[in-house]
């Protein structure tokens, strides 16, 4: 792995010692978020990796991601830590919808990310879209897993999340690391990000950066976030009046920081396709959590933003 000196974690019981800020690789879906093209995704992966970031997040279902880290950082797989999903369709009937976490659909996706991607193993596989813990029962998806991790394609198994969900899923004892929804205002998972880590799971966290939402140049104008309402986030920062607590710096960078302040979480995967942006979360990340003070006071008014 490429050493930058940036700041680790280990991500629970993975053992796995992840940069602190990582890559999503929903960015690199074209349009999705924001159009990419694909010398913009080449030079956003390899300025990733350049910057020493060693985890990067990516599914079946972000359009051609995975096809764009085959192509382009493949042959620096040793650099990183790769996490896909499954669950997602692929060996199904057409027309179906949604995702499917059977034994054919769950292996014919791992090794269709595996092809994309050009490796012979992930280093973690999450399961996509939080199914419920009676859906995995019945579908046997956890031996199904398990079995994938016994021949050495994926080497640990972890769910992308969401309460209610999340709660089962932490008392399954199964996962070793969660990836769930987590921000300065979006602090619904909160608990349940404590819960995880207190049982020893490693803790992702997305959505820190409010998909750029209180950055200059995004003002707020985002397409609708799927787990939360349009305007609550603008609402939830105004009425917590953070403003007052920036000291002058933008305020992506204190939502980031704020991210990183929290004690439960390991690392934050933060997706861009704009090499400045990817330069300013790594600037963030340079300044670390925020002050104590500055951090106990914003949580202070955030929990009165949310009571009003
Ligand atoms: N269900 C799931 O499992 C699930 C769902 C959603 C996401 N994810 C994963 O989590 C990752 C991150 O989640 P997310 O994309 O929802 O949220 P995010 O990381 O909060 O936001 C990413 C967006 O923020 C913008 N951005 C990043 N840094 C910025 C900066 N410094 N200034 C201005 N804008 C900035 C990016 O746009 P620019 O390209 O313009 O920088 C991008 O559109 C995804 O890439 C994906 O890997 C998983």
């Amino acid at each position: 792995m490429t050493d930058t000196g940036l700041p680790k974690r280990t991500l629970g019981r993975t053992g796995l010692e992840v940069t602190r800020l990582g890559y999503g690789a929903m960015s690199l879906d074209n349009g999705r978020l924001t159009p990419v093209t694909p010398e913009q995704a080449e030079a956003t992966l390899q300025a990733v990796l350049n910057a020493g970031i060693n985890l990067i997040d990516t599914s079946p279902d972000y359009g051609d991601s995975e096809e764009l880290i085959g192509r382009y950082i493949a042959d620096r797989r040793g650099e990183y830590f790769l996490a896909s999903k499954c669950g997602c369709p692929v060996d199904v009937p057409a027309g179906t919808t949604g995702h499917v976490y059977t034994r054919e659909n769950i292996i014919a996706g791992v090794e269709q990310s595996l092809r994309r991607m050009k490796t012979d193993y992930l280093d973690i596989v999450q399961f996509h879209g939080s199914p419920s813990r009676a859906t995995l029962e019945e579908s046997g998806a956890i031996e199904t897993v398990l079995e994938l991790q016994r021949q050495g394609k994926v080497r640990f198994i972890g769910m992308s999340g969401v309460l209610p969900d999340l709660e089962d899923h932490i008392a399954m004892g199964v996962f070793d690391e969660f990836q769930i929804p987590y921000s300065a205002l979006q602090r619904d998972h909160e608990a349940a990000i404590a819960a995880a880590k207190q049982a020893g799971a490693g803790t992702v966290i997305r959505g820190g950066a409010v998909r750029g939402a209180p950055a200059q140049d995004k003002a707020w104008a985002v397409r609708r976030l799927p787990e939360v309402a349009e305007e609550r986030p603008r609402a939830i920062w105004e009425r917590a009046r953070l403003d007052d607590l920036l000291d002058g710096a933008p305020a992506i960078e204190f939502t980031l920081r704020f991210a990183f302040s929290n004690p439960d979480m390991d690392t934050t995967i933060v997706g861009t396709a704009n090499p400045n942006h990817l330069q300013a979360n790594l600037d963030a990340l340079a300044k670390g959590p925020l002050p104590a003070d500055v951090y106990a006071e914003a949580l202070r008014r955030l929990d009165a933003a949310e009571r009003e």
